[in-house]
């Protein structure tokens, strides 16, 4: 089986020709509004899901933006915790240094020209400042264990606890600054406790040192403790399920988050609607294409079966005329020959019961009608003095008449039958055992359609008067089949012929 060849747009037009095309009918509009409704309705179930995933990549994009803001922040306090590891080492190698002593003032005052962020630096042996710098802090001699800000002693209880550097704040110093303070607990050799370092950092240089603040004008950006206390910037933003960046810092971890200033809804908006808008507007062209596609099928099928209906038309226009033709042919033959009045009529009969008796396909049956209606037509050349002559024929006579097969077949050659209609009609005269004329053809060499014929033929002449033969009953018509099964006529088609009579067939006269 092979596969249907596309209907090209020539071969459409060809086969629509003619046939009006409906646009747009309201079938084909209903059912564009069902192709479309249903689309539109599996997007609607899908965009839920697509809005979710646009948020998802935004939050991804926002924290990788921030993340190295983070990192930034994070190197910049542990670079001022380098800062207050100096101050320690000071301080250790400087155990029984006197109360605001001249050393400590150069030292200190060195290292804040370095740094702006610093704002105080104090070294405090038991927890009580000793050495304060600048000296104009007020702090001095103030007892860290027992101040009376009790977040302020918390925090330094915690450090001296964990017994490292950890960053504290923001507190308000007395300088008026907000400051972030770095701790760094001092022990004596044998564990015990001596005392502590303190640097101020101003909280606003701290942070915004890392770069922070440059951040993205489209985002909103909170830093905070971990604890909980906010340390700069939006105060909010935890609420409002921002990403949140981890940031590693002496003794903690603060978070910074981030949201877009226009929340996440907004910022993904445009794309969410123009996926939206795109998705409708592609569904509405499938389904436009979809609709004509099934419109274009449908006029195809109409097309199809009223051409089917005109190619049959034609067909029994074409059928009548040729055996209106076959008719007229083999009734002119036969009124050449006045005493066979019905003959072929009654071969085509007898040749029709035995073949389907046989049978015989009904397309090939078809051939043998032919056959059998203009079997004799040659005898139209045969001289009607001979055809007509009462009693015996001369050999003259006889092979004048011998001549018709040949007639016959020279006038239907000339016929494209979809049969060997012409080659039956030669060998209608030929037997079994090679008697017959003109070919003189053996057995199975005589085609099946021509054995056939040559029986009904007999029958009907025996059993009709004819005037070069004296009448013969049907029986005795039949008795000389009998006798001749297998010698002059062919067997099987004897034995059909003789059933077909002795179920009682009987020729229908005119
Ligand atoms: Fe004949």
């Amino acid at each position: 089986m092979t596969a249907a060849k596309p209907i090209t747009d020539d071969k459409f037009t060809r086969l629509v020709a003619g046939i009006p095309i409906p646009t747009p009918s309201p079938r084909s509009f209903g059912i564009f509004i069902t192709i479309f409704a249903v689309m539109a309705g599996l997007l609607l179930a899908y965009l839920p899901g697509y809005r979710q995933a646009l948020i998802k990549k935004e939050r991804a994009a926002v924290e990788s933006h921030v993340a190295p803001y983070g990192q930034a922040l994070s190197a910049t306090v542990f670079e001022k915790a380098g800062i207050v590891y100096g101050v320690t080492a000071f301080a250790k190698s400087n155990r029984d240094i006197p109360a605001n002593s001249e050393m400590f003032n150069r030292f200190a005052s060195g290292l804040i020209p370095r740094d702006k962020s610093i704002v105080t630096i104090g070294i405090s042996p038991g927890g009580v400042i000793l050495n304060i710098y600048p000296p104009s802090s007020k702090s001095l001699g103030l007892d860290l264990l027992h101040d009376r800000r009790p977040d302020v002693r918390r925090d330094v209880a915690k450090t001296i606890q964990a017994r490292k550097a950890m960053i504290a704040g923001p507190v308000l110093h007395a300088s008026g600054k907000t400051v972030m303070v770095i701790r760094d607990p001092i022990f004596n050799e044998n564990g015990s406790f001596w005392g502590i370092t303190n640097v101020a950092f101003d909280k606003e240089l701290l942070i915004q040192g890392s770069g922070i603040d440059e951040l993205d004008k489209t985002l909103d950006i909170g830093v905070k403790e971990q604890a909980g206390d906010n340390l700069d910037m939006d105060k909010t933003i935890f609420a409002r399920d921002p990403v949140i960046v981890t940031v590693a810092v002496p003794g903690e971890t603060w978070l910074i988050g981030a949201r877009p200033k226009q929340g996440w809804e907004g910022a993904i908006k445009a794309d969410y609607w123009s996926f939206a808008a795109g998705g409708l507007g592609l569904i509405f062209v499938l389904a436009t294409l979809m609709t004509g596609a099934i419109d274009r099928q449908n006029i195809l099928v109409r097309a199809v079966a009223r051409r089917t209906a005109e190619l049959a038309e034609k067909n029994d226009i074409i059928s009548n005329t040729f055996n209106g033709t076959v008719n007229a042919l083999a009734s002119f033959a036969e009124h050449k020959d006045p005493y066979t009045v019905g003959h072929e009529r009654h071969v085509v009969q007898i040749a029709m019961a035995v073949a389907e008796k046989m049978d015989m396909p009904k397309e090939r049956r078809e051939g043998l009608r032919i056959a059998a209606a203009l079997h004799d037509v040659g005898k139209m050349y045969v001289p009607m003095e001979i055809l007509s002559k009462p009693g015996k024929l001369s050999d003259l006579e006889l092979s004048m008449i011998k001549v018709h097969p040949t007639y016959s077949h020279e006038v239907l050659k000339e016929i494209d039958f979809p049969w060997p209609v012409a080659e039956i009609v030669l060998q209608h005269h030929e037997r079994m055992d090679g008697s017959g004329y003109p070919q003189g053809l053996k057995g199975e060499d005589i085609l099946l359609e021509a054995r056939i014929l040559a029986v009904a033929d007999v029958i009907e002449a025996m059993a009709s008067h004819r005037p070069y033969r004296s009448a013969s009953t049907l029986n005795k018509a039949l008795a000389e089949i009998k006798k001749n099964r297998g010698l002059l006529y062919d067997a099987a088609v004897v034995d059909a012929t003789l059933a077909v009579f002795k179920q009682g067939f009987k020729l229908t006269e005119r």
